[in-house]
């Protein structure tokens, strides 16, 4: 039996929300790549599969998007269902409508409901009040489907995780946080490199390093990002300044001008590296353009497999 036969068999993720990969067991994230990889393979070989035929996925959006909306887009067609696209202009929860009476509603019409917000609590609050599984695809603490995605995406290019060594250098984010907990969970090792003032939040460093007892990871955060890159197999960068945070531009382009990925730092990391970032990208600024689209990056293929990961993560949840 393939694993798309047995999805909601095994792991019964059936009616769950994805909040963060902390709600998830170890075994489950890897359940859910591999799922993944079989989903990929099924539609590159013209396979049908569609286990959303009759379901409807509403896609809230309060901030701007690119590959999340298009793959969620494209992934519910993909599965023989129909997404919505929900924006905050558009809805009465832009017009202070509540998130209470938005779930219960949105709940009656719909078979599964992502959002992608501002205040983590919000999407905590959505998945509380709604009846039908609630995604999160992107708050200001986390960014769960992406990290789904770019573990999917080092699997497939190293045939293992355990053991890795992934350094994030940059910004102490939604994207660090994720990759910590992730890494944490799945048994890569974590090394982030912020300048002072931009750490990652330290409960969340204390809870991916209580998660990492089990798996064996070592998840640190450092200042200096040639230590954060040393001996790694991944280097991964995210923007200076995320949405909701741009008019700190100009005084974080000063405070992280010492932690551009570039071809220098990259030395530092195994000469086989592979180089990602979740996109959009500031070339000149967190990445050197040689390093982004040099020969080690892998940023399309991490994009593509937003796709691939989100259509896994809507059959087991929705399908
Ligand atoms: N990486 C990512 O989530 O991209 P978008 O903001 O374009 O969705
Ligand atoms: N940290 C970035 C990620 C974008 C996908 C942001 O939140 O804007």
């Amino acid at each position: 039996m393939s694993l798309s036969e047995q999805t909601n068999k095994c792991f019964n993720l059936s009616g769950r929300d994805f909040i963060e990969l902390t709600d998830y067991t170890t075994e489950e994230i890897q359940y859910l790549i591999d799922l993944a990889i079989e989903i990929k393979r099924k539609q590159k070989n013209g396979e049908e599969y569609q286990p959303l035929k009759g379901k409807t996925v509403g896609l809230i959006f309060e901030k701007s998007s690119t590959r999340t909306r298009v793959s969620f887009e494209v992934g519910t067609y993909q599965l023989g269902g129909h997404a919505l696209f929900l924006s905050k202009n558009d809805i009465q929860l832009g017009r202070g409508e509540t998130i209470a009476d938005t779930a219960g509603v949105m709940s009656r019409y719909l078979d599964g409901i992502m959002i992608r917000t501002f205040g983590h609590d919000k999407v905590v609050d959505l998945a509380r009040y709604a009846t039908v599984p609630v995604i999160n695809g992107l708050s200001d603490l986390a960014h769960p489907c992406q990290v789904l995605a770019d573990f999917q995406t080092i699997y497939e290019y190293k045939g293992e995780l355990k053991g890795l060594k992934l350094a994030y250098v940059g910004d102490g984010n939604n994207m660090a946080h994720s990759l910590m907990i992730g890494g944490a969970k799945l048994g890569v090792h974590v090394s982030v490199a912020s300048p002072e003032g931009y750490e990652p939040d330290p409960q969340i460093v204390v809870d991916a390093q209580e998660i990492a007892k089990a798996t064996g990871a070592v998840i640190e955060v450092v200042r200096d990002p040639k230590a954060a890159v040393q001996d790694a197999d991944v280097i991964y960068t995210d923007v200076w300044a995320s949405m909701g945070f741009e008019e700190e531009q100009k005084t974080r382009e000063n405070a992280f001008k010492d932690y551009q990925v570039d071809e220098q730092l990259a030395k530092c990391a195994k000469p086989d590296y592979l180089f990602m970032h979740c996109l959009p990208a500031h070339r000149g600024e967190e990445v050197s353009e040689g390093v982004i689209d040099g020969e080690n990056s892998i940023i399309f293929d991490q994009a593509e497999n937003r796709l691939h990961a989100q259509k896994a993560l809507m059959a087991a949840l929705i399908g």
